[in-house]
């Protein structure tokens, strides 16, 4: 009896080896063995510029369409007051009306969703963005900049809202800090630093050559 439970074992394993054990492996492979996405969507949500900078830089080495995430009602201007708003509206799950709309979504085979680290979370706007569209079966691949204490849990947080979604390794570096007054940081010499990091990035992850 033992023998054959050690069998079925082998058997299982070895079959799982042969087909690949998970879904997002599969996907995976297929992007590996798929030389070009063909339709591209980059969306970003930029308050002082920073993730719109590596957003534009994308957007010069992929191409597609490139769309500002906009609300129905804009944040406050003030640092202090928006991160009050942000931590009540991570709190209560409330998801900020978009200003936005994607025409035929359904036709993008790579979603971009760019957004800085807000409450060491997905910003509000973003967790709306995936709630309202379908982005199953596509690339969804996610980049951010924060204040230099990375991304918390907003790139989980891109993969639970996205499960049936292949969501490669994300792109993330430092930005500003309103806080501390520095706004747009990735201007000038920086841009030329970023756009190396990222070329390497979409290098990596397969979506340029
Ligand atoms: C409401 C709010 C909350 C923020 N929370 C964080 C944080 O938790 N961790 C962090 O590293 N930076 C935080 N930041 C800083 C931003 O992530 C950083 O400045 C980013 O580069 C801004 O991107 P943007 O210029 O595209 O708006 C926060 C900024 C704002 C406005």
């Amino acid at each position: 009896m033992k023998k054959i439970m050690v069998y079925c074992g082998l058997i299982t394993l070895f079959s799982c080896v042969l087909s690949g054990c998970s879904k997002a492996q599969k996907r995976q492979e297929e992007r590996q063995t798929a030389s070009a996405v063909k339709k591209v969507l980059i969306v970003y949500l930029s308050r002082t510029g920073n993730t719109k900078a590596i957003a534009e830089i994308i957007y010069k080495h992929v191409g597609g369409n490139l769309v500002a995430l906009e609300l129905e009602k804009p944040y406050p201007q003030n640092y202090q007051a928006t991160v009050q708003q942000v931590a009540l509206e991570n709190e209560s799950g409330f998801l900020p009306q978009l200003k936005t709309k994607i025409d035929s979504i359904e036709g993008y085979d790579a979603v971009f969703v760019g957004f800085p680290t807000w409450g060491m979370q997905l910003p509000p706007p973003m967790k709306s963005f995936l709630h309202s569209y379908d982005l199953s079966n596509k690339m969804v691949i996610p980049f951010n900049t924060n204040g230099g204490y990375g991304i918390g849990s907003s790139f989980d947080k891109v993969r639970e809202l996205c499960p049936d979604s292949d969501v490669p390794e994300g792109f993330t570096m430092t930005g500003g800090s309103e806080r501390d007054g520095k706004l747009l940081v990735i201007t000038g010499s920086k841009v030329v630093e970023a756009e190396t990091e990222v070329v390497k990035w979409l290098r990596k992850i397969n979506l340029i050559n």
